[in-house]
């Protein structure tokens, strides 16, 4: 059962451009991702809220009280996150703007089950990389800054903890059938196309705007090493893809739940790091930098 949790990771803002330890390219792939969160998360949320009445499993209402929860809070570090790109000279505005224009315009055009149809392909993107990020310290870099691992490995836990509720209240509110089939791997498949396209410009928007970068060309075979090779997310991620069109796909299939076990020391962690660095654990930890 998800829950919502309040924490406050401490992000150094002089690390925004090279906080992993593979270098500012690697940093700013991540980074990318980040991006997306506020009005992604956003647009999840309302997706779920939309069918949130037709739910009469009390204990599917609990989990749907949790994930929104959950991704308030993600949005909301997230937005700080996004926000140290910006002070850092970051073109992260433009590049959220961006995300919001595009999801506004689907909320307008799209049917509510369409909405909530994309909103599952995405979580089902959210649950295959942050499973990565669990199974491989590569990922996010074992001597990478504190702060930042320390946000992307809450994010991924919660993302894994919370991974089959939109799912849940899809296959609850969906006459199950071929059109319920079609909606779902049709979205994945325009999904799938929209977000890498988007994920490769604004990769490279964050590299070119990254002043102190001095290798932007050649770092960004720095960056393909790391995605298709060594630890390789991209690869490692196309079973888990190509199992969202078997017709009776359920996201836990791939059960992961044993790495739920690392949240509480995790939030411990964030808390004690804080603490060190001298910000507080209850307030946001960044408030005042806008
Ligand atoms: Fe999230
Ligand atoms: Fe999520």
């Amino acid at each position: 059962m998800p829950v919502r949790r309040d924490v406050h990771p401490h992000l150094p803002p002089e690390r925004i451009s090279d906080w992993h330890e593979r270098g500012r390219h690697v940093t700013h792939f991540l980074n990318t991702l980040s991006i997306f969160f506020p009005a992604g998360e956003r647009f999840f949320m309302d997706s779920v809220r939309n069918y949130r009445d037709q739910v009469k499993d009390p204990e599917l209402s609990r989990a749907i009280a949790g994930f929104i929860g959950q991704e308030a809070m993600h949005t909301r570090e997230h937005i700080l996150y996004n926000r140290l790109m910006e002070d850092a000279g970051l073109p992260a505005a433009a590049l959220d703007r961006a995300v919001w224009k595009l999801l506004d315009m689907l909320r307008k055009i799209l049917p509510k089950s369409w909405q909530l149809a994309h909103t599952i392909a995405l979580e089902h993107y959210t649950a295959m990389l942050a499973d990565g990020v669990l199974k491989d310290v590569r990922h996010l870099g074992a001597d990478s800054q504190a702060g930042y691992r320390q946000v992307w490995t809450w994010h991924a836990l919660e993302e894994t903890e919370h991974k089959a509720v939109a799912y849940d209240v899809w296959n609850t509110v969906m006459k199950p059938g071929p059109y319920r089939y079609f909606v779902r791997t049709f979205t994945m498949l325009t999904t799938t196309v929209t977000f890498w396209a988007m994920v490769f410009v604004f990769h490279i928007a964050l590299v070119m705007g990254d002043k102190g970068c001095r290798n932007k060309l050649s770092g960004f075979g720095t960056a393909l090493r790391f995605l298709w090779a060594s630890p390789g997310a991209l690869p490692r991620m196309i079973p888990e893809w190509l199992s969202y069109f078997r017709p009776g796909f359920h996201p836990w299939d791939d059960d992961n739940r044993a790495e739920l076990a690392r949240i509480d020391p995790l939030v411990r962690e964030i808390e004690d790091t804080a603490r060190a660095a001298g910000v507080s654990t209850r307030a946001p930890s960044l408030r005042g930098t806008a």
